[in-house]
């Protein structure tokens, strides 16, 4: 067999993070969705581990907290003292056997909690080479055209591995080794157990450095191998912010090759920023500016953007949704959305509709072909199939004690400006005269109108304002229509509701 299932993973994030000058432990910090300790933990879950360790020290409950949620499954072990890379593989394994969990002779594979970019297929590859080279130990490395700051990798002629020289250790030929150690690897159990009873903490900073137990298992006479990852960014670890917004980078921009391979066009895909859990059917389109966050879906022919971010939200195929900020919405077939419109959690747009400028809407379904298009607040509400919703109407839904719901039946036209004071139901296919105020149920089919009648005060303007711009205007308009006289009437008003 070309590779064994590890025994155990330790990734190890008991460190500080003390650059990246936050409150938030480094591991936690996240990007397309998941912490960069999450990234880890994925790509670890590649080997299918019989059991991972995750080492946690610094921030520690946070930390705890975190992985509780993400991966339940996994061991936390306490590193009081970062006392070095070694110690914490101690302080890992002595934590699986205190806990009374047994360990088989397979690998254990040691990695780092801030290399959110090492990929399941890198580690794939170190178990390979691990296997096929029956090592001892097996180096995950790469090559650096700086490798300042890295231990670097010391080869003999056979071409394995000799030893590992932290940098301010290196002599000058040693300096100019490109190839370094990512600080990740996979051990034969045995022998790393072997090893690690036996590193000091003889050396400039007092801790055990777990790249000694590298010269230790080749002074056993042991293989020491490595995986030469070809992909430098795979070991790219984030120490601050800056870092980390060039990880953050280079992982969308992995994330967007593959959704365009997969057949999504992206007008612009440095400004489309799109989370792991992200689903994409073929023949999306995406234009400029564009978040998805969280487990969104965006059916086929859907186009989004520009300028729209959407977390945990489903849009239907053929929809299109402008400059919209969406979170927990479903957007159905063919709908259109925006611009401008905000729609928050337990929104329903059935196929067919539309919630345009200025709209917001908030647990609320609008059955098929139902249309919000300009100036509303929705909420609380279910929205009938093909029922207009006038300009500027409002739910009035909360009484500053509880919410109340509005229900609008199917093909009813909700006049602009209405305002429906919920708990308040309009049935189907009635009306509502512009600038309501709706306070009592609307049977089917009826006009509801609900707001005082008009009064014209007339010449008012000509009396009280003399002089004025106005006043002259309404003066020029009488002379002129005294002047006309098959215009001289008042106008007849409309065939209006009283
Ligand atoms: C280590 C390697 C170096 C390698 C580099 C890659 C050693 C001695 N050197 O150096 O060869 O090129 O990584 O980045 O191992 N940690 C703990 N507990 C501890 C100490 C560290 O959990 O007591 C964690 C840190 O949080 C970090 C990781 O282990 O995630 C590496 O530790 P760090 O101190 O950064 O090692 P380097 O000096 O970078
Ligand atoms: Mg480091």
């Amino acid at each position: 067999m070309s590779s064994r299932r590890p025994s155990v993973v330790v990734i190890l994030a008991a460190g500080e993070g003390t650059r990246m000058k936050s409150s938030t432990p480094k591991v936690l910090h996240a990007m397309a969705g998941r912490s960069l300790l999450g990234h880890v933990i994925e790509a670890a879950s590649t080997l299918e581990p019989h059991h991972l360790v995750v080492v946690v020290g610094h921030g520690r409950d946070q930390v705890q907290a975190h992985v509780d949620e993400v991966a339940p499954w996994a061991v936390t072990v306490v590193q009081e003292q970062q006392n070095g890379t070694g110690h914490a593989v101690r302080v890992a394994l002595s934590g699986l056997a205190e806990r009374g969990i047994e360990v088989d002779s397979g690998p254990v594979v040691v990695l780092t909690g801030d290399t959110p970019l090492l990929t399941g297929g890198t580690l794939v590859n170190l178990m390979i080479e691990h296997d096929a080279t029956s090592a001892a130990a097996t180096v995950l490395t790469t090559r650096l055209d700086d490798p300042t700051g890295y231990g670097r990798i010391v080869r003999s002629a056979d071409g394995s591995v000799a030893a590992i020289v932290e940098h301010r250790d290196a002599d000058e030929a040693q300096l100019r080794i490109d190839e370094i150690n990512s600080g990740m690897y996979a051990f034969d159990s045995g022998a790393l157990a072997s090893a690690l009873g036996r590193i000091t903490t003889d050396n400039s900073q007092g801790e055990e450095y777990l790249t000694d137990v590298i010269s230790l298992l080749r002074g056993d006479g042991l293989i020491v191998s490595a995986s030469v990852c070809p992909d430098a960014d795979d070991i790219l670890g984030v120490n601050d912010r800056v870092q980390l917004a060039e990880a953050a980078a280079i992982m969308r921009d992995r994330i967007n090759v593959a959704w365009m391979r997969a057949g999504v066009t992206m007008a612009d895909p440095a400004t489309t920023w799109l989370d792991v859990d992200v689903e994409l059917e073929s023949d999306v389109v995406l234009r400029p500016q564009v978040t998805l966050r969280g487990p969104t879906s965006v059916a086929s022919g859907a186009v989004v953007g520009p300028g729209t971010t959407l977390t945990s939200c489903e849009v239907g195929s053929g929809a299109e949704v402008i400059h919209t900020w969406a979170e927990l919405a479903v957007i159905g077939e063919g709908a259109k959305v925006g611009p401008f419109t905000y729609l928050r959690p337990g929104t329903v747009m059935g196929a067919g509709t539309k919630a345009g400028a200025y709209v917001e809407i908030k647990n609320s379904t609008l059955g098929d072909g139902a249309k919000v298009p300009h100036l509303s607040y929705v909420g609380d509400a279910d929205i009938g199939a093909g029922s207009n919703i006038g300009a500027a109407t409002v739910t009035v839904n909360y009484d500053g004690v509880e919410k109340h719901r509005t229900v609008v039946g199917e093909h009813a036209r909700i006049g602009s400006d209405t305002m429906l004071v919920a708990p308040v139901e309009v049935g189907d296919g009635a009306y509502t005269a512009a600038g309501s105020v709706i306070t009592e149920d609307v049977p089917p089919g009826a006009m509801a109108v609900g707001r005082s009648r008009q009064r014209n005060v007339e010449g008012w303007v000509e009396r009280r304002r003399a002089g004025s711009p106005a006043a002259e205007a309404a003066e020029r308009a009488r002379q002129d229509a005294a002047a006309t006289p098959e215009q001289g009437q008042t106008p007849e008003q409309g065939e209006e509701p009283q």
